[in-house]
């Protein structure tokens, strides 16, 4: 049987659950208002809460696709304070956006590296900062190098890490096998791909563009 799913949040219920958390840190609104008119796609504040909650514990994480240093400040404010991050976004212009921003929320310069490269090349290249092990993976670049950038991600992780990617719902197009655009159908086959893995234990979490989460079995 189908969940029930009609009692799930509408606006009140959101904003009672945004009510609970912690206030929202200025510099993270501070890159929501950036982010719209300059249309850069960032995760939802209802994703972003997830990866923070996710990176709790989590001292070494690699994030694919930057832009302004949205999702990597929400994970940066859950891991643990000496935590780091590495991340990679070859527009230069944007992470350097992304410093002041991090920088804002008081988080130490040496917490955060980025590589400013293409996530393939630097992956390729064996880049000293992408050695490894990292404790969660986060994949948020160009769709039809999801897969792509699993299998480069794989090798770098540590037993019981958790691989997170965005977008795997794609607004619902995902689900509708009439849609067969490029990007659509590469997270359709991410998307089937990893939740038939038996290296992952994997779900896909329905909030915000959908987020896949799976644990490494290592
Ligand atoms: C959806 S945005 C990332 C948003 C960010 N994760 C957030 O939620 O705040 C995708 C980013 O991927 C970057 N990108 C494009 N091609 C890439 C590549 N080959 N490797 C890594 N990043 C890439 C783009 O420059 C863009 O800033």
């Amino acid at each position: 049987m189908k969940n029930d799913r009609s009692w799930l949040p509408g606006a009140i219920e959101a904003d009672w659950i945004e009510g609970l958390g912690q206030p929202l840190p200025q510099a993270l609104a501070a890159i929501e208002a950036a982010a719209q008119p300059a249309d850069i796609p960032i995760v939802d504040r209802d994703s972003g809460r997830v990866l923070a909650a996710l990176a709790a514990g989590r001292r070494r994480i690699v994030e694919v696709g930057t832009a302004y240093g949205y999702s990597t400040l929400w994970l940066a404010l859950g891991q643990p304070p000496d935590g780091t991050i590495v991340t990679i976004d070859p527009d230069r212009e944007r992470t350097d956006l992304a410093r002041g921003w991090w920088r804002e929320a008081g988080i130490a310069d040496e917490r955060i590296t980025v590589v400013s490269a293409k996530a393939l090349e630097a992956f390729g290249a064996a880049d000293p900062a992408l050695a490894g092990p990292f404790d969660l993976a986060f994949i948020d670049a160009l769709k039809p190098e999801y897969g792509d950038y699993l299998e480069a991600l794989i090798p770098r992780l540590a037993p019981g890490a958790l691989v997170i990617a965005d977008n795997v719902l794609w607004s619902g197009r995902v689900a509708d096998p009439a849609v067969t655009d490029e990007n659509t159908t590469a997270l359709r086959a991410f998307d089937t791909a990893v939740l038939g893995d038996p290296r992952l234990q994997a779900t896909i979490l329905p909030v915000g563009d959908g987020l896949l989460v799976a644990g490494f079995r290592g």
